[in-house]
């Protein structure tokens, strides 16, 4: 494949800008607290940006997750929610909705992407059994290791490598996934892993030339590929954006297409679905899906709601018709690109190209001194709600955990920080108050100090980690 040229949107598109399809109806306070409140407040938050207050924040980047800001067609939806312990109308919306949308058959409500994972994972997963992916997701490689499964990356090796310019950089590596399937034998393959807009490689898309490819691939070996569809709409969009053959085709279409080459998919509907909260699974074997609607009843609720109140799966139901549209998605990944444009013109060392929903800082880059033993991502962090109230999040070393049979650390080629940007809520002075920040911590980088974990809970550690300041 060749590399990639990274343009604006304003190049891409003809026209000088690009601008939201929507406008503010409804606003929400923030609030910026003095500097010596943050010190005190990130002290108290052991140096982990999830244990800070909200009310604490001034602008909020730790996640796109649930983050969302609902539209006016949501909200309303989410008014005719029928609360019914079983056959609410707003599941058959839903079940319509991923039937059009994506093109699975059966479906499964949870309550978000997590849910759908355990469920899926214990179905599919012998214990022994590998379960290849493209890059590891912390809650995805969780509950397949809980089920006895045991994670192997197979993606390409430029998604390792923050400066690639690869335009797929969440492509399969099939000939790594084809020695790996020769040497441990088709029977000991669970299931492929397959995601869209690779979080923790920066954001990176799959291409439908890989996505075909594999189920060949897999066709040959009979092996099935379940996709976590997390943020497909935003793999969509680079697909047409990228790849030879689909500028002319719609989000809807692409998204469809692709959804065709695996055998189902799960969703954590807090992204790309533009809710709050929920989740599904969907499949095409009939078989699979009554052993799914059996076990939903034990850890999430009845098959028809899933851990979802009505009103919440009638949001989900609205949020995906309004996802795929083109000038949604246009528009959401143009302004991460424009966030990413601004530090790469400061020479701020992030990944390249930009991703759909968050631009990830290169930390090791960013603090050369600083070794990967003390947390340089998780001190990018810190540093910058020092500065300025704005909240990121670690995905390095501290997200990747333990390995548990070893016990050590795992350590990550990609040692970043995620400025992730939820959807419709910021607006583009944002932005440059977030590239700002940046550049002030990136000038000052030469004496930060590093970090030391001072407490570490089992499962799923950057949550809950606490950190104090390194010797
Ligand atoms: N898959 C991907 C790719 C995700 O990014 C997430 C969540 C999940 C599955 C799990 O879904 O949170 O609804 O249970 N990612 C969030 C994040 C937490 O901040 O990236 P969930």
């Amino acid at each position: 494949m060749t590399e990639f040229e990274p343009r604006t949107m304003g190049q891409q598109f003809g026209r000088r800008s690009w601008a939201e399809p929507w406008k503010i109806k409804m606003v929400e306070p923030l609030r910026m607290i003095s500097r010596e409140e943050r010190e005190r407040a990130l002290k108290e938050a052991g140096y982990n940006t999830f244990l800070l207050a909200s009310e604490d924040v001034y602008i909020d980047l730790l996640t796109d997750s649930g983050t969302n800001a609902m539209s006016d067609r949501q909200w309303s939806g989410m008014m005719l929610g029928d609360e019914a312990y079983a056959g609410s109308r707003n599941f058959y919306h839903l079940e319509e909705a991923v039937q059009t949308y994506f093109g699975y058959r059966y479906l499964v409500p949870t309550h978000q992407g997590r849910g759908a994972e355990n469920l899926l994972s214990k179905a599919c997963i012998k214990p022994g059994q590998i379960v290849p992916g493209n890059m590891y997701f912390t809650t995805t490689r969780l509950h397949q290791e809980l089920a006895g499964g045991v994670f192997e990356d197979v993606i390409i090796e430029e998604a390792h490598d923050p400066a690639s310019l690869h335009p797929f950089k969440g492509d399969v590596d099939l000939e790594k996934l084809e020695s790996l399937i020769r040497r441990v034998g088709a029977e000991q393959i669970a299931y492929i892993s397959l995601a869209g807009t690779v979080n923790m490689a920066g954001g990176q898309p799959v291409s439908m030339a890989n996505v075909r490819a594999l189920r060949e691939l897999c066709d040959r070996y009979g092996i099935r590929i379940y996709l976590d569809a997390t943020r497909m709409m935003e793999n969509s969009f680079f697909i047409q954006e990228r790849e030879p053959g689909y500028s002319e085709k719609s989000i809807a279409e692409i998204l469809r297409e692709f959804c065709s080459y695996t055998h189902g998919a799960w969703m954590s509907a807090k992204k790309d679905g533009l809710v709050n909260i929920g989740g599904w699974l969907a499949v095409n074997d009939y078989a699979l899906f009554e052993e799914l609607r059996n076990m939903v009843v034990i850890y999430e609720g009845l098959h028809t709601y899933g851990g979802l109140a009505g009103r919440d799966m009638e949001a989900i139901a609205i949020g995906i018709a309004e996802s795929v549209q083109d000038e949604h998605v246009r528009a959401r990944v143009g302004q991460v690109r424009y966030l990413g444009e601004l530090l790469t013109d400061w020479h701020i060392p992030i990944v390249q190209p930009v991703g759909g929903h968050a631009v990830f800082l290169d930390a090791r880059a960013f603090y050369p001194h600083i070794p990967q033993s003390q947390f340089p991502a998780q001190t990018l962090a810190a540093e910058l709600y020092l500065d300025s109230g704005i909240r990121s999040m670690e995905r390095g070393v501290v997200s990747a955990g333990r390995d548990p049979k070893t016990g050590d650390h795992y350590y990550p080629k990609l040692e970043l920080t995620r400025l992730t940007i939820p959807r419709r809520v910021y607006t583009q002075a944002h932005m440059d108050v977030v590239a700002e920040s940046v550049k002030a911590i990136y000038d000052a980088r030469e004496e930060t100090r590093g970090l030391t974990m001072v407490y570490e809970p089992k499962y799923l550690r950057f949550f809950q980690a606490r950190f104090e300041r390194a010797e």
